[in-house]
């Protein structure tokens, strides 16, 4: 084997291996993937959706990252997403609108090593149900002052794993769930990824 091939290789196994589950507008995946773009610890190494017309694999195809489209039936029954995420050496899971479950073979697969954001301050406004509009016209109507994001780790129940960060953001008497929907994406774009950098180092 030749040197440098031994020093790539050397690089290569430093570095965290990150898959992005995704399946919208997948604007927070774009801010993970610039804001890790060409770094030598943290590599976003595959786009994981479950919608084929999902405008994140627009983004995943013009960074050349790999996507893994998830059949539902494969997902829920069986090893094969595990062995997926194995097979391309992934060690962290970023979930960054991804609506699904995430069955308990996976996460056993992942112990604190799957993490999520939620569009609201948890253990308010979340759980089953409670995911994009949903969250902000719940926070309207109940009449709260502050609203904001919660990034926390995954469990086998929606929402309710271990804390990692939240940051709030003011709700406005005029406020329409659009309106304080861009406030909050606002806020999951300044700090999702220096999240992510700061659980890994
Ligand atoms: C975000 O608001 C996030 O909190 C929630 O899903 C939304 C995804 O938005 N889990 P985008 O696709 O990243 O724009």
């Amino acid at each position: 084997m030749k040197a440098d091939t031994i020093g790539t290789n050397f690089l290569k196994d430093k570095s965290t291996r990150v898959a992005i589950f995704a399946s919208g507008a997948g604007s927070n995946a774009q801010k993970i993937i610039d804001y890790f773009a060409g770094d030598d610890k943290i590599n976003i190494s595959l786009i994981v959706c479950n919608k084929p017309n999902a405008c994140v694999l627009k983004i995943a195809a013009f960074h050349n990252i790999p996507v893994v489209l998830l059949e539902k039936e494969l997902f829920f029954k069986g090893d094969a997403c595990v062995r997926t995420l194995k097979e391309n050496n992934i060690h962290l899971v970023v979930l960054a609108g991804f609506l699904w479950k995430i069955p308990f073979p996976l996460i056993a697969a992942y112990p604190n090593k799957i993490i999520n954001i939620h569009p609201a301050l948890l253990p308010k406004y979340g759980g089953k149900g409670m995911y994009g509009h949903h969250v902000h016209q719940a926070v309207i109507a109940n009449g709260e002052k502050e609203s904001g994001i919660t990034i926390h780790y995954v469990n086998e129940h929606f929402d309710e794993g271990e804390q990692i960060f939240q940051a709030t953001c003011p709700v406005m008497p005029d406020d329409t769930p659009e309106t304080l929907a861009d406030r909050i994406h606002q806020l999951e774009h300044a700090h999702f990824a220096p999240i992510i950098a700061s659980i890994v180092m």
